[in-house]
């Protein structure tokens, strides 16, 4: 049988969605790890801590009373009743279970968002530095990311730096808060600005608050929450950083009509639904009284003041992050090149970052440290950074 070396390619639409650069420099400190060497890792982007006890538990009950058929595809319906609460007490968005999906993570979630909105060519806006797998999926719709950079629209007003990078293609805002990688928290007053702007412009909203409890600075602010943005903010939630659970693949999204539908069919044609007994391990994280949130929430922001103290001190000059657990220093003194600059990191005192440049050009000349690890590592890596810089 002939074959053409022409078949054996890609469906065009992946062309352009790439695969994450964190995983090179994983590879990276595997290979120093094999030569024996000690690397301090601030790469990641997990909780340092184990799931809680209850959700676990809970998770036992439902495998032993046989919670293990297929569930209903969009949520069981305790868990979509449950998170309706939530959204309805904890975030002011008035939302009903109907409103509510549960999903695969907080990626599954942005999966089916954009591609409920996004048509080939359609430009989204995008507040930047940015999470780095939002442009790969823009791309998976042959949509575009248009970048606005948060700083200057922080300094210089919202709405001209969001009209500056207006066209007839745009379509949607990709709205973060608490941000990755730099951790800043979008205030009330920024949030009505931006939804302001979605509606004289007709703008559909991607919401993203996967860390909505890591809040050290202000408060959390969920834009689907004001007047006139519910019908047009899709919102997408996830267990992974509040509750420690990122291998769970555990998440949910809040939206109206028509975007839930494009939510259920994405959902419906990829996994058909999240493992049933995982879904009764998020009711237990919802509703059993627990101080993990609170606890957590201290237990980081011991880490991010004691890394910031540090940085600063090494004249690796670092703005407190309000939310989320990234600091995201200048390295300019380094080095202007983010790549370069981790490298030196890596190699000088075996300290694993990520450079800027991979969350976009707005991130050039910095480095991202997660400081979602023990206090020893902060303090020994900060040792290390200080002999050895
Ligand atoms: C900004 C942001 N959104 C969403 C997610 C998705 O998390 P998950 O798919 O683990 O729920 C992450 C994870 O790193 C993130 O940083």
């Amino acid at each position: 049988m002939s074959t053409s070396t022409s078949v054996f390619h890609l469906a065009n639409r992946l062309d352009r969605v790439g695969f994450s650069d964190i995983v090179k420099i994983r590879n990276k400190i595997m290979e120093l790890r094999a030569g024996g060497a000690q690397v301090f890792q601030f790469e990641g982007g997990e909780p340092f801590s184990n799931t809680p006890g209850h959700i676990k538990e809970a998770m036992r009950e439902a495998l032993a009373e046989n919670k293990t058929r297929y569930a209903p595809s969009s949520g069981i319906a305790e868990l979509r009743s449950a998170i309706a609460d939530k959204l309805r007490k904890k975030n002011d968005v008035q939302a009903s279970s109907d409103d509510v999906i549960i999903l695969n993570g907080g990626m599954q979630g942005l999966f089916g968002a954009f591609q409920s909105v996004v048509n080939p060519g359609e430009e989204v806006l995008v507040f930047s530095p940015y999470w780095t797998p939002i442009r790969d999926l823009i791309a998976h719709c042959e949509g575009v990311p248009v970048l606005v950079p948060t700083d200057e629209a922080r300094q210089n007003g919202f709405t001209s730096t969001l009209e500056s990078q207006l066209s007839k293609q745009t379509r949607a805002i990709y709205f973060n808060t608490p941000q990755n990688p730099t951790g800043v928290v979008f205030t009330r007053a920024e949030a009505k600005e931006v939804a302001e702007f979605a509606r004289n412009h007709d703008l559909i909203v991607i919401a993203d608050e996967a860390y909505e409890d890591l809040i050290y600075e202000g408060e959390h602010f969920s834009i689907a929450s004001l007047e006139g943005m519910f019908e047009r903010t899709i919102t997408c939630f996830t267990f992974s950083k509040s509750y420690s659970m990122t291998g769970w693949r555990l998440g949910y999204a809040v939206a109206a009509e028509p975007w839930m539908t494009g939510l259920k069919k994405t959902l419906l044609y990829s996994t058909n639904g999240v493992s049933t007994p995982t879904q009764w391990a998020g009711i237990a994280a919802l509703t059993v009284q627990s101080t993990f949130l609170e606890e957590s929430l201290e237990a980081y922001r011991k880490r991010r003041d004691l890394l910031l103290a540090g940085l600063n001190e090494l004249g690796l000059k670092c703005s407190s992050p309000a939310g989320a657990f990234y600091a995201f220093p200048d390295v300019t003194m380094l080095s202007h090149d983010s790549r370069e600059a981790a490298d030196i990191l890596l190699q000088r005192a075996r300290v694993a970052t990520v450079p800027g440049i991979v969350f976009g050009a707005h991130g050039e000349g910095h480095l991202r440290f997660s400081f979602s690890t023990s206090l020893e590592t902060i303090e020994s890596a900060l040792e290390s950074l200080r002999k050895n810089l």
